[in-house]
């Protein structure tokens, strides 16, 4: 037997990470993928991602396979049997390697008095029919969602619960945004075709594109040139609604990565742009994004809701605030999402967004222009916040969206839209514009 974990050991430590310890699965894929064997990333992603989007399922079936529960001293052999049945349910893996596979990574978790267990429970799912026993689970369950986010989403989206709960389950495309700045959208997309690589471009946003299966990074045309990057089409909305005109500062209050930062610098030319975020390490990578396409702004690290201070009561033309949210709407993307947020988390960003939105508006110059943005599906986040700042600030109106500027299914609302995951292949996103008095 060789040394290094395995990548069934690799998942185990993955998915104790990040749904017993409450870290996300980007932090637990740093952590672990390393050691995993190049010719098993893809498996041990897919049965990460798997295990977390069908986590609900996957624990109803394991406790009606179980004579008495795990102890939560033992919640590795937990993980190990859910990526087991996962495996097996999902993947359609090999039912004699899945069995004794992950019989030898109990042993090599030192759990060798488990072996019985393992080799017990998976072998009875193998001769159970575990569509019929999902069947019989609740429509919370089969959501794969907690209970507080179901209710929260059946609260606020009655009619759309189905199709969100059904949206947040699938993988999402990898889209693209060309950089204008480098070249026509049609002149990118034949550079993707003769890379063999098709694609297909919506009406708007001008520069999105979406890839019919997702590629690395490395093998795009002109990616280290700066020629594309990786973003949702629901967040390449953002610089089109916001419009700068040459000669315009610009504040982009919570930039980090930088995606819609470098969306704006591609777009608009002759504009000053600023990028405020208050996590240095998420900062580099704007500082790595703007030279990875050659264009410059001033990044500045500190405290949005301090923003007055920070930038020295300079005031802007226009302010970009998409601002720290739920994220619900892009659980497809992160399935960790559902399981790491809490309940209380939603109240405490209504007030850190509300504090942030004043701030802004403190900056903004007569008659300018503020998007406020989240990649939420919750009114509290975003129509309902926005109904709020307009009734405390009676120098504002918002400004309601071109109709040949929205996705076919955006919804508009009283100020602003909703995006809904899965509807036009985006992510959930909402946008409220809104322009201050002169
Ligand atoms: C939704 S992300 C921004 C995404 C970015 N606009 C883009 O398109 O790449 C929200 C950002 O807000 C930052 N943030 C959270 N609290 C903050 C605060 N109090 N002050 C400044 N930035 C904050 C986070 O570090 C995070 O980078």
């Amino acid at each position: 037997m060789s040394r290094g974990p395995t990548v069934r050991q690799n998942i185990t430590r993955s998915l104790l990470r990040v749904l017993q310890q409450g870290r996300t699965i980007d932090t637990a894929i740093a952590e672990h993928e390393s050691s995993v064997a190049e010719c098993d990333r893809a498996y041990y992603r897919a049965t990460l991602y798997g295990v977390i989007r069908h986590y609900s399922e996957l624990d109803f079936l394991l406790s009606g396979l179980l004579d008495k529960p795990i102890k939560v001293k033992d919640a590795d052999l937990s993980m190990l049997l859910l990526s087991g049945l996962f495996q097996i349910h999902w993947l359609s893996t090999a039912s004699h390697a899945v069995v004794n596979e992950s019989v030898k990574v109990a042993i090599r978790l030192n759990k060798s008095w488990a072996r019985g267990l393992i080799n017990a429970v998976l072998r009875n799912a193998l001769r159970t029919d575990l569509d019929a026993r999902l069947n019989s689970a609740d429509a919370i369950t089969r959501s794969n969602h907690p209970e507080w986010l179901y209710q929260r989403i059946a609260a606020a989206w009655p009619n759309r619960l189905e199709a969100i709960m059904t949206a947040n389950q699938q993988q999402a495309p990898m889209w693209l945004r060309n950089n204008r700045s480098k070249q026509d959208r049609s002149e990118y997309l034949q550079q993707l075709e003769a890379a063999k690589m098709k694609a297909q471009p919506p009406q708007w946003p001008v520069d999105a594109i979406c890839l019919d299966r997702p590629q690395s990074v490395e093998t795009l045309p002109g990616f280290d040139q700066g020629h594309c990057s990786v973003q949702d089409v629901a967040a390449q909305c953002a610089a089109g609604y916001l419009a700068p005109e040459p000669g315009m500062k610009v504040l982009d209050l919570c930039a980090a990565p930088g995606g819609k930062s470098a969306h704006l610098l591609e777009s608009y030319k002759g504009i000053s742009l600023t990028c405020v975020d208050n996590d240095p390490g998420r900062l580099k990578r704007v500082e790595q994004t703007l030279a990875r396409i050659g264009s410059n702004a001033q990044v500045v690290c500190g405290d949005a809701t301090q923003a007055g201070c920070l930038l020295k009561g300079q005031q802007f033309d226009r302010i970009l605030l998409d601002a720290p949210c739920s994220a619900t709407g892009v659980v497809r993307r992160h399935p960790d999402i559902k399981w790491l947020r809490e309940p209380d988390d939603i109240s405490t960003l209504t007030t850190l967004q509300s504090a942030m939105l004043s701030e802004a508006w403190s900056l903004l110059a007569p008659k300018g222009r503020l998007l406020y943005a989240t990649c939420s599906i919750l009114p509290e986040e975003n129509n309902t916040q926005i109904e709020q700042f307009i009734a405390n600030h009676p120098d504002t109106h918002s400004v309601a969206i071109d109709s040949t500027q929205r996705l076919p299914s955006a919804l508009p609302l009283s100020h602003g839209l909703q995006i809904f995951p899965g509807l036009d292949d985006a992510d959930g996103f909402y946008y409220a514009l809104l322009e201050k008095h002169g």
